[in-house]
C-alpha cells in the first residue's frame, strides 16, 4: 500500500468543479467573456484527488491549463452549457464519467450466479460536493448572430440577458449535495459573502478581497475567508495569503471536516 502524505479526508467522494470563465457568443467569431484563468479551481481539483476524491473538472471558456491527473475534464463553452453538463455530472449521468466500479467489483470478488455476461453495474452514482469556481458570465446576448456581423452601422448596441445561475440552480436541484461557492468582491466582503451562502442555499463560501493588489486573477497565490451555513455553528475561517495549491488544500481539508456533518 502507498503511503499517503495528505489526510483522506475525501476518500470515495464525488466531487464536481466548475472552473474558468465561460464563453458567450456574439456572432460565430466574437464572443464576451472575463479575465477567469481557471487556477483555482485546477489547483482545488488537485486538492481533493490528493484527499482521496474522485474529480470531474466542467472547464469553461479557453483554459490552457494542463488536466490534473486523475481528473475527468469536461470543455464547455457558454454558461448554459456549463449548467447542463454541471447538472449531468453531478446526476452521474454524463458519458464522459468513468463508466463502472470494475475495480470495486473486483475487490469484492462478486458473484455473478444470476447469469454469466460480465455484468456493468450501470446505475449513476451522484455526486457527494459540488464546488463552483468559474467566473460565469452573468449576461449572454440575447440572440448570437447567426452569420458573422458586418461593420455597417456607425454604432450598435448588444442586448444583454441574465445567464442561469449554476450554483444556485444546482443547489437547489441537489438538496444532498454538499455545495461551496466562491466569491471575488472589493468591498463589504463579508456581508456580501454571507447574502450569498444564504441566498444560493450553500454549505460553505469562500471569499477574496479582490480589492487587494497582491493576490487574486492571474496571481498564483490568494488568500481567503471562509463563511459558513449557520447550521454548523463554526466560526468563519481566515485563510493568509498562500500559494493557490496551498489555499486549496485547507479548504479541502474544511470540506472534509465538514461533510460528516452534512444534513440536507
Ligand atoms: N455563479 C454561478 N453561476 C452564475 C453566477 C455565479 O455558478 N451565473 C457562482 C460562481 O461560480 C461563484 C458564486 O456563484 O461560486 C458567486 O459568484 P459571483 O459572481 O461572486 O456572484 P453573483 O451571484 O454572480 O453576484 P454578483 O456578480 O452580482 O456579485
Ligand atoms: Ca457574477
Amino acid at each position: 500500500c502507498v503511503q499517503q502524505a495528505t489526510p483522506q479526508v475525501l476518500a470515495g467522494k464525488r466531487v464536481v468543479i466548475t472552473a474558468g470563465p465561460t464563453i458567450e457568443a456574439i456572432d460565430p467569431v466574437r464572443y464576451l467573456s472575463n479575465h477567469s484563468s481557471g487556477k483555482m479551481g485546477f489547483a482545488l481539483a488537485r486538492a481533493c484527488i490528493a484527499a482521496g476524491a474522485e474529480v470531474v473538472l466542467v472547464v469553461g471558456g479557453k483554459v490552457a491549463l494542463e488536466t490534473p491527473i486523475g481528473a475527468t475534464r469536461i470543455d464547455v463553452r457558454d454558461a448554459a452549457e456549463m449548467l447542463a453538463v454541471s447538472a449531468a455530472c453531478v446526476e452521474g449521468t454524463h458519458p464522459a464519467l468513468p463508466c463502472c466500479d470494475d475495480e470495486h467489483d473486483h475487490d469484492h470478488d462478486h458473484h455473478h450466479d444470476h447469469d454469466h455476461h460480465h455484468h456493468h453495474d450501470d446505475t449513476p452514482r451522484p455526486a457527494d460536493i459540488f464546488i463552483a469556481t468559474a467566473a460565469v458570465a452573468d449576461y449572454r446576448t440575447r440572440d448570437a448572430a447567426p452569420q458573422k456581423i458586418k461593420k455597417t452601422q456607425d454604432t450598435m448596441a448588444l442586448e444583454l440577458v441574465k445567464n442561469p445561475d449554476i450554483l444556485a440552480t444546482i443547489a437547489a436541484n441537489y438538496p444532498d449535495l454538499f455545495v461551496v461557492g466562491f466569491a471575488a468582491e472589493t468591498q463589504d466582503v463579508e456581508h456580501y459573502a454571507r447574502g450569498k451562502l444564504v441566498a444560493k442555499k450553500l454549505d460553505m463560501i469562500a471569499c477574496n478581497d479582490v480589492s487587494r493588489t497582491d493576490i487574486g486573477f492571474a496571481s498564483d497565490d490568494n488568500a481567503m475567508r471562509v463563511f459558513f451555513a449557520e447550521r454548523y455553528n463554526k466560526a468563519a475561517v481566515t485563510l493568509d495569503k498562500d500559494s493557490k495549491a496551498n489555499i486549496a488544500q485547507a479548504l479541502a481539508a474544511l470540506i472534509g471536516a465538514l461533510l460528516p456533518e452534512h444534513t440536507p
